[in-house]
């Protein structure tokens, strides 16, 4: 075994470390894509040659020009914007790095790791550049750690995780921006020369408008199977940026990293700076096959609990708000046993007592449970709930104070607040300083103290509902600029306690809807709530936003009461392309509805394998055409099972209308599946034209099916149909 690992180790030296003709030339590679990097031998500096598909030959790769410089530097000759900017402490701002050496790794079977390090001959400063790749998903993770050596500290005022450099003719970039109830609709634009900033300064709710993702297509705009394209994500659950300029030369440069505004870092002798991740993948295929291999990596690499199946749940939001009392949870509870869905949620509003939570004005930060409301406790719920045979699981948000609370009384100096000015308040509630370590304690105990008193807690739903406002923290004093660092650091200390204490606990991510969907994040949790908004037509073109990066068992999808023009089928086959969830009255449906759903549940439980752990297929766009249809499809990994979604989403009627049928993707073209339509109402019957009929691969791909309901009396209309292989 030990000789196996020297041998292997040997060979990555060679594989990815080789000279020509005396010159240094670093490929990072995967699979599918080469990035390549070479030191300027008259001045010993580093360049990226090429970022795209696999290059196969060293013998061209030999012949590559230089290309760019690769982590550029303030105050050297290049005009335009720079990864790292730093000033010494004698005053000169200026960096000059040099390659110095590099090496390759095997952190973890299936995953090399690239260092390259890098220094300024005149200050003792050094970058090491890290590249970690997933070959056969074909990912690149990219980090710089920044030290110095000099007397006494330097300032970082930029400090990039990465700068990539594409060489094309034409760039077209796709940013998902939004609000809240509006998340992550996609804008496509073309690049010419000049900058286009992406970024957050949120801090805590980092990406309510903006997300830490984008899909930069080159020469063409971004297609589904065809085309070259980058997919990027910085892995910071706090404020980003992202800028990408066209330089003089029609050369794109991809800057990703913290966004330094107001975090001017004071780094001290030895102390590393360690940037996050950048995240990327390149495909020659369209964003597809990018999507596709980004979500297959999260599963296996990155998600908490990635390839762990996922629980279905009925929450108590939506029906009650905080209208609720013990009684009438556990008639919720009855309600989830008659869906048949594994959990119930207890949202926000069971805690708080000098300042009851009856709404969002008071009580944030004292988390024990309302005794007028709860007088057994949130244990008697536990208790019920395991009765009935459910997991219980509940809200916290443990960031945040509301000033009308005990927390706020006791413990003013544990909130991010302004000295000598008023307070500004989002939603009626302020952020705690985690830069602290008796806040980090305390946010920590909020879990810790729940799950000691209650072991029966299987779930938790951590949600965060402002941005840091009034930024200043009474803890850091004169090192102010290093707030909305700490503060991610610090929350990420906490989270790390969770996890090495609780490593089995899921958890949903939330921050007021898809405020925070960053992949640093997601090593914590084990899905993300996407958007407040649950009308299923928005919620088509959320869930198909989110999907160019997360796969399904990343994304929550409740059934709601939002948009009630919509059937409840149409409500709940779209919740059912994620991770299936309720957040309705149960009592409010008639029976055919209530029946339809625990249909769906059995089929989502069913299906899950493929959908949850499947491989996607973005089959019509609801953005393209008229924006009346979208259909996604999800196959197994041998490809004998697949479900297929389709859906009228355009509520104006049409006569005379033939929507094109749809071709699908992914399966095998010689083998013979039978189709049905499932999710049907009871007593229904299926107008689908293949349904029970049995149909090549080759025809589903090539001919395709017509999965509309092209029927002008329904507004809108959802197909969920089952396919198998008949072997
Ligand atoms: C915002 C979340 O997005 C909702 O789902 C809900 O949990 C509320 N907060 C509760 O205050």
């Amino acid at each position: 075994m030990k000789i196996k690992s020297v041998i292997l180790y040997i060979f990555l030296l060679f594989a990815f470390v080789f000279k020509i003709n005396g010159e240094t030339i670093i490929p990072i590679t995967t699979n599918d894509i080469s990035l390549i990097y070479k030191v300027d031998e008259k001045t010993g500096r580093l360049y990226q040659s090429y970022l795209g598909q696999k290059l196969s030959y060293d013998s061209d790769i030999a012949l590559l020009p230089l290309g760019k410089e690769a982590y550029l530097t303030h105050g050297m000759e290049d005009y335009f914007e720079p990864a790292i900017r730093v000033l010494h402490n004698d005053g000169n701002p200026s960096l000059l790095l040099k390659y110095v050496s590099h090496e390759n790794k095997q952190p973890q079977s299936g995953i090399h790791e690239t260092i390259i390090l890098l220094k300024d001959e005149v200050y003792p400063v050094e970058v090491k550049l890290h590249f970690i790749t997933y070959p056969k998903e074909n990912i690149i993770k990219e980090y710089a750690e920044i030290s110095h050596r000099e007397k006494k500290p330097i300032v970082l005022y930029n400090y990039a995780s990465s700068l990539l450099h594409l060489n094309a003719e034409k760039y077209f970039l796709t940013d998902f921006s939004g609000e809240w109830a509006k998340e992550v609709c996609m804008n496509e634009t073309p690049l010419t020369y000049g900058k286009r900033i992406v970024d957050s300064k949120l801090g805590s709710r980092a990406n309510m408008i903006c997300s830490p993702f984008f899909m930069l297509s080159v020469n063409e705009k971004a297609q589904e199977n065809t085309g070259e394209i980058l997919l990027g994500t910085l892995g910071w659950t706090g404020n980003f940026r992202f800028i990408f300029e066209v330089d003089n030369l029609n050369g794109l440069r991809i800057i990703s990293g913290i966004n330094p505004y107001a975090s001017e870092y004071t780094l001290k002798p030895n102390e590393v700076f360690r940037t996050p991740e950048f995240i990327f993948t390149y495909s020659a295929e369209g964003k597809g096959k990018a999507s596709r291999d980004m979500q297959r990596w999260a599963r296996k690499y990155q998600l908490k609990d990635g390839e762990k199946s996922r629980m279905t749940l009925l929450n108590n939001w939506e029906a009650t708000h905080f209208a609720f009392d013990e009684n009438k949870l556990v008639d919720i509870m009855d309600e989830a046993v008659k869906l048949g869905v594994d959990m119930f949620l207890l949202d926000d509003g069971w805690f708080a007592n000098k300042y009851p939570r009856k709404n969002d004005r008071q009580g944030l930060g004292d988390w024990d449970e309302t005794v007028t409301k709860l007088p057994n406790g949130i244990g008697k719920l536990v208790k019920e709930a395991t009765n009935k045979g459910l997991k219980f699981g509940l809200w916290i948000e443990p960031e945040m104070v509301n000033p009308k609370s005990e927390l706020y009384e006791k413990h003013k100096d544990w909130v991010i607040h302004l000295p000598n000015r008023d307070e500004y308040y989002y939603r009626n509630q302020m952020v705690l300083d985690l830069s602290n370590l008796e806040v980090q304690d305390y946010v920590f105990g909020v879990v810790d103290n729940l799950m000691t008193k209650y072991p029966g807690i299987a779930y938790f739903k951590w949600d965060c509902n402002s941005p840091i406002t009034n930024i200043y923290s009474p803890y850091l004093k004169n090192q102010q600029s290093h707030l909305y660092i700490e503060y991610v650091r610090g929350l990420y200390a906490v989270l790390d306690r969770v996890k090495a204490k609780y490593p089995n606990l899921p958890m949903m991510l939330c921050a007021g809807g898809g405020g925070r969907t960053d992949y640093e994040a997601l090593k914590y949790f084990t899905e993300f709530w996407p958007s407040d908004n649950t009308d299923p037509i928005a919620r088509i073109f959320i869930q198909w936003g989110y999907s160019h990066f997360f796969p399904a068992k990343s994304m929550a999808a409740h059934v709601t009461s939002w948009n009630k023009q919509a059937s409840i089928k149409f409500r709940t086959d779209v919740a059912s392309m994620c991770k299936l969830g309720f957040d309705i009255r149960v009592h409010d449906m008639n029976e055919a509805d209530l029946a339809y759903c625990k249909e769906a549940v059995i089929n989502f439980n069913r299906l899950s394998p493929v959908i949850l752990d499947g491989e996607q297929y973005r089959l019509v766009s609801p953005y393209e055409g008229n924006k009346d249809h979208a259909a996604v499809m999800y196959t197994n990994e041998n490809a004998d099972k697949a479900v297929l979604f389709a859906y009228d989403i355009n509520p104006v009627f049409k006569y005379n209308y033939f929507p094109t049928p749809v071709r699908l993707q992914g399966l095998k073209k010689d083998a013979r599946y039978k189709l049905e339509e499932i999710n049907l109402y009871k007593g229904t019957e299926s107008k689908f034209k293949y349904h029970n009929k049995v149909l090549t691969g080759e025809f589903l791909m090539q001919v395709g099916v017509p999965a509309f309901s092209a029927d002008p009396t329904i507004p809108t209309s959802s197909r969920v149909i089952e396919i198998t292989e008949i072997k």
